[in-house]
């Protein structure tokens, strides 16, 4: 096999919706701050659930639309940064819960930059012949890691699990992974420890690295791929901050119907989750431009980035 595709997708959110007005009551905020500052509305947050209660429920729902069986799975990755269990793996955990008798599995972390980070692990792993099917998921608890009395950050954050079953194929429809980081700057997006972990940044510098120097990163995720921006029938972004993909597309001269994803304005940042979730969101509502190159990319604490032209499912 000369490389692998997608062949299905998957989401989990939790059910309570946390808006801008509820914010209101818990920290000196307001909705026009939020919504000029990031474009965020609403998150989802997990009361009960746990990662791994996430993970399987996104996880459940690609397999079942794949067509395949629990055994066919030889591999499963999830990406996650805010997960408590260490050992068994989240992955470990979900392929019992999914009756997947005979797969490799493990947890990767590379924060927001995870989904992309495994799905090119996935596709490294079918290329080489090492398994035929894997079960790639992003799934994070962020509300677990969020210092609710701090209003810079608890508005941001958000919790929810995305997954992509991965075949191997003749036709290679994940495309070359362009990834990196710069640990000079990696203090910018943290966990800060003093008893319990909790998500801090700097805000304005995070921002103003997304938008100056990112965009040369995608310019070369395409060119990996053997494509121009210009050719790009989708991009799906990390969804951090509306600001932030609004920005980053008009230095690439995005076309609007380009930029596909918006769902941080309804689930808010969720880190490894964000980009399946907004992806299988997609495919839900048939929105996704299928058998056309779709740019998933993403980025965050490390500082690190991944991403890769895919033909879409
Ligand atoms: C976090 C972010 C939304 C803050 O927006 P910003 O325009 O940079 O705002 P600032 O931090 O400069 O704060 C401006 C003012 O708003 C205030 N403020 C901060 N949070 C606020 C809130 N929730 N509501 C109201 N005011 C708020 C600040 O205290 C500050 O007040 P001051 O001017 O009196 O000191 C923005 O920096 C951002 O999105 N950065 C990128 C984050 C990101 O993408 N991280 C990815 C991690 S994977």
């Amino acid at each position: 096999m000369s490389g692998s595709r997608v062949v299905a997708l998957g989401h989990h959110q939790p059910q309570r919706v946390l808006t801008n007005a509820d914010l209101e009551t818990m920290v000196d905020t307001n909705d026009e701050w939020i919504r000029q500052r990031t474009g965020i509305a609403t998150r989802h947050i997990a009361d009960d659930e746990s990662v791994t209660d996430m993970a399987a429920g996104a996880a459940s729902k690609a397999l079942a639309s794949s067509g395949l069986t629990p055994s066919d799975i030889g591999q499963v990755i999830v990406a996650t940064c805010s997960a408590i269990d260490r050992c068994p793996s989240i992955a470990a955990q979900v392929a019992g819960r999914l009756n997947i008798p005979d797969a490799v599995c493990f947890d990767l972390n590379n924060a927001c930059a995870g989904f992309c980070t495994a799905l090119a692990t996935a596709d490294h792993t079918l290329r080489a012949g090492a398994a035929k099917h894997a079960l790639v998921i992003g799934a994070e608890k962020m509300s677990d890691l969020t210092d609710w009395t701090d209003r810079a950050s608890c508005i941001l954050l958000g919790d929810g699990a995305g997954a992509a079953v991965l075949s191997a194929s003749d036709d290679a429809q994940i495309g070359p992974v362009t990834w990196g980081s710069d640990p000079s700057r990696g203090n910018a997006v943290r966990l800060v420890d003093d008893w319990q972990p909790r998500f801090a940044q700097e805000g304005q510098a995070v921002f103003r690295w997304a938008t100056s120097e990112l965009p040369a990163v995608v310019v070369q995720a395409c060119q990996r791929a053997g494509i121009a921006t210009k050719d790009l029938a989708g991009i799906v972004t990390h969804q951090a901050n509306l600001r932030i993909i609004e920005a980053m597309s008009r230095k690439l001269d995005l076309r609007d119907d380009v930029v596909i994803a918006r769902d941080v304005v309804h689930s808010g940042n969720t880190s490894a989750a964000s980009v399946p979730l907004a992806l299988s969101k997609m495919a839900e509502r048939g929105e996704l431009p299928s058998g056309q190159p779709v740019l998933l990319f993403a980025f965050g604490g490390g500082l690190s980035w991944a991403g890769q032209v895919i033909t879409c499912p």
